[in-house]
This record gives structure tokens, sequence and C-alpha cells, in this order.
């Protein structure tokens, strides 16, 4: 068991280098399944635990993995000939549900286990059923297991979307490339990360226009190759370290950035006082005063990512006045105000809306990563508190955020990972 152990107050400054999107990354590799010759090289891929799941899951199921450097492998899917992923990995993250679209388009059949992850809610998946039956295939569920088999080859077909989803999109994207005939998606996702796996189909051969809009015309091709792919910079990692930024008065440059990507967060930072710089692949947040408080409502893209609205709420807790937060995409995403209150936050939470008054300062204390983000706000809290903070179950941000610690120590953060025998709190 790890925890982080933070003495707060420290101004960040310097430069710190985003890595790979982690939700683009995690469809990324699933999809090489669909590759049919030669190796896919993926570079700016983030060092972080599902991203090892994966390649865990991909080797089991066949696959040769190469370390090219750091943040690059190269992958050659052709010795797989399983369509059945079950194992206990599969179980453990959310995004191994691109397995089943992947594994469906390459095999017509693919049998994967329920998927895990951040518990922020109930996480349906019935768009991406809806998506794979209008493709032809029968889908049922036996034993927490999903089996979805076309015996007749999946055919293009309109999808509308009932609610805009990340995980169909891409998932319908993912089966439909090798679909006979044209699959359209309508109220599609259009955030980064499906424009860049749609990027990296292409890249492969597949024939796929319109994403980043809400309607993706996918014309099926019937032979995918290998390709060299770089990873799109992580808007939510890069949106982190802004807020850290400004939360801590400090002045911090972000390098290997799209600054268009984080056009929402760096609206609300505006907003609030912060002082941005952008460059072409840079952002500079610098901030010397105290924030405003500010209302945010969590969208789809290109609104405000809910992915943020967690480290957001540190900020907000600390700045001055009223902000109010309406977290429409996750209901349960707000487990981490009860620890920030542990630190002297003053926010009540009703239903989807959290109503957050400002105070002078956080005081450091033993608090729980809740989930992910929640993580990552936790962490920006401990930077910001008086005193000293740690955080717990820290494995949910290793998930998805690579070398946090470093990272920030290289901004002058004092951060340390410190080794504990206490029973950690276990996300139900
Ligand atoms: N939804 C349905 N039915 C479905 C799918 C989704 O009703 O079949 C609903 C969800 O309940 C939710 C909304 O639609 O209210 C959006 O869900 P979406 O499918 O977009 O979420 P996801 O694909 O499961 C991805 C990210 C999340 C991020 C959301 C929203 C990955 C692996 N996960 O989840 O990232 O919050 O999109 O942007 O890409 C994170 O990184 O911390 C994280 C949770």
């Amino acid at each position: 068991m790890e925890k982080f152990l933070i003495e707060g107050g420290k101004r960040l400054s310097g430069s710190v280098t985003i890595s790979g999107a982690k939700n683009a990354a995690v469809a990324i590799l699933p999809a090489v399944i669909l590759c049919d010759e030669g190796v896919c090289k993926i570079d700016n891929l983030p060092q972080i635990e599902d991203i090892y799941c994966l390649e865990k899951i991909l080797t089991d199921l066949g696959a040769k993995i190469e370390k090219e450097s750091k943040d690059c492998i190269s992958i050659d899917c052709t010795g797989i000939n399983s369509y059945i992923a079950t194992g206990d990995d599969v179980k453990k993250m959310r995004a191994s549900y691109y397995l089943i679209g992947a594994l469906l388009g390459k095999y017509g059949k693919a049998e994967v286990y329920f998927p895990g992850g951040c518990s922020i809610g109930v996480r349906p998946i019935d768009q991406h059923i809806k998506g794979f039956e209008a493709l032809g295939a029968k889908v049922t569920v036996e034993h927490g297991i999903i089996k979805v088999n076309s015996e007749e080859g999946l055919k293009g077909a309109n999808i509308y979307l009932d609610v805009v989803s990340v995980g169909a999109t891409i998932n319908i994207m993912l089966a439909a490339c090798r679909a006979k005939g044209v699959t359209i998606i309508e109220n599609a996702a259009k955030e980064p990360h499906v424009v860049d796996v749609a990027n990296f189909l292409n890249a492969m051969g597949a024939n796929i226009k319109g994403a980043g809009t809400d309607v993706i015309k996918i014309t099926g091709v019937n032979y995918l190759k290998g390709c060299d792919y770089s990873v799109v910079p992580d808007q939510i990692e890069a949106g982190t370290y802004m807020i850290a930024a400004a939360a801590t008065r400090g002045d911090v440059t972000l390098i290997n950035v799209i600054p268009k990507h984080l056009e929402a967060i760096t609206a609300k930072l505006i907003e609030m006082g912060v002082d941005i710089e952008e460059g072409e692949d840079t952002i500079r947040v610098s901030c010397n005063r105290r924030t405003r408080g500010v209302n945010i409502k969590t969208l789809p893209y290109p609104g405000f990512p809910t992915d943020l609205q967690q480290p957001l709420s540190v900020l907000l807790a600390v700045s001055e006045g009223r902000s109010i937060i309406t977290e429409n995409i996750w209901e349960a995403r707000f487990k981490h105000v009860d620890e920030l209150k542990r630190m002297g936050a003053n926010i009540k939470v009703e239903g989807k809306i959290a109503l957050i008054e400002g105070v002078d300062k956080l005081t450091g204390a033993d608090v729980v990563a809740t989930d992910l983000r929640a993580g990552a706000a936790m962490i920006v809290a401990g930077l910001v508190a008086e005193g000293c903070t740690t955080v717990s179950s820290i494995r949910h941000i290793d998930r998805g955020y690579e070398n946090i610690e470093n990272k920030l120590s290289g901004l002058g953060a004092n951060i340390k990972r410190i080794k504990t025998e206490e029973k950690e709190f276990e996300c139900d």
C-alpha cells in the first residue's frame, strides 16, 4: 500500500511536459487488434496503470509487444487467435469495453467481462449494445460476460445515440470500420480522443469521416495494416496542472499541449482572474491573486469536462465568494467533497449541484482518493493546504496520471510517495 505525503504552501513554478491522453490510448491499444498485417508503433503513450493493464490483456490474447523507448511500444497483433477476453485484468478497468468493438470487428464475435472502472455513478453500456445490434450482432450477458456474435457478418447501419457517449461512439467506430457498407453515427461524441482514435484507425487504412462533429460516417474496409502513430496530448492531465498552478498562485508552463482542446478550462480560469498565455503547443498559467468563484456546468466536449470538475472544485473552494457546480454527466462524482470538508472546505451537495462558499484557506488532513479525478483533486488540495496532507488509495491516481509526484516535484512541490501498512479504503 502507498500514500502521498504532501506539505502544502509551495508555489508551483517552471515547466511540465504533458503525457499522451489516457482516454485516447485506452481505445487505441484495443483498436490495434483490428490490424491484419504488420506492426503498429504507438508513441506518446502515457506510462500509467491502465495502459500496463491493457498491454497485459493484449499479450494474454496473443499479441507481441516490444518497448521501443520510454513512451513508445510496437504491437504485433497478428498472433491473436482468440475472441475471448475474460481474465481478471479485464474486470479492473472501464476501457476494457473497447475490446468488444475491436474483437467484434475483427472476428465477428467477442466475449468480454463486463467492464470495471471508477465508481462515479451508474455506468450503463446500453448505447454500445444498441450500436452492435444495429450492425447485426446478437448480444447476450451471461455470468457477467458480454457475448456478441454476428453470424452473418456486420452490416453498416444508421445509429442515433440517445445520449452523447464517448465510449459508445468509439466502440461503434471500432466494429463498423470492418462492417460491410456505410455506418452513420448521429449525436456522436466530439471529444479530442474520439478524433484521435478515428485518426489512428484511418492511419491503419480505415475510412472514417466526420470525427469531431456529431455525425460520423464510417465506410467499412476489409483490410487494415500496421502504422506509426503518436497519441494526442492529454487535455485532462493538462487541465489538472493548470488548476494546480492557479491554486498555488504559481507560474507554470505546460509543454506538449493542444491549446484548442483546453478552451473550456482556459475560459473558466480567465474568468476567475488567472493569467493564461497560449503558444503553439504550450500554455503558461500564472496567478498572483486570490481567484474569484464562478459557476460551472459539466457537458460533453466542447463543454466543460466532467473529468476536471473535481480538481477545479478545490480551486473554487478557496476562491472568493460563491460558486455553483452542476455535474451533468456522472451522478456520483461528488464523493471527494466529504474529503475536502475535512480540510475546511465549505461545500453543500444536493443531487447534481454543489454549492461552494469560498474559504480563506484549507488545512492539511488525512484524505482518501475515492476515484481517479477525486485523487487528483486531493493532491491539488494538499498542495494548497496549510501543513501536511496524506492521500491514500492512490492506486486510482496511478491509473491515469503518469509520474505525478515527479512532475509536481519538478515544479517545486513537496510531495512524496510513502509505503503504508494501513488497510486502504475500498471503492464500492
Ligand atoms: N451513458 C449511457 N449509456 C451508455 C453509455 C453512456 O446512458 O451506453 C451515459 C453515462 O451514464 C453518462 C454519459 O452517457 O451519463 C456519458 O458517458 P460516456 O459513455 O461518454 O462515458 P465513458 O465512455 O464511460 C469516458 C471517459 C470518462 C469520462 C467520460 C465523459 C474513458 C475510458 N472514460 O467514459 O473518463 O468521464 O467519457 O467524458 O474514456 C476519467 O478519465 O476519469 C473518466 C471517468
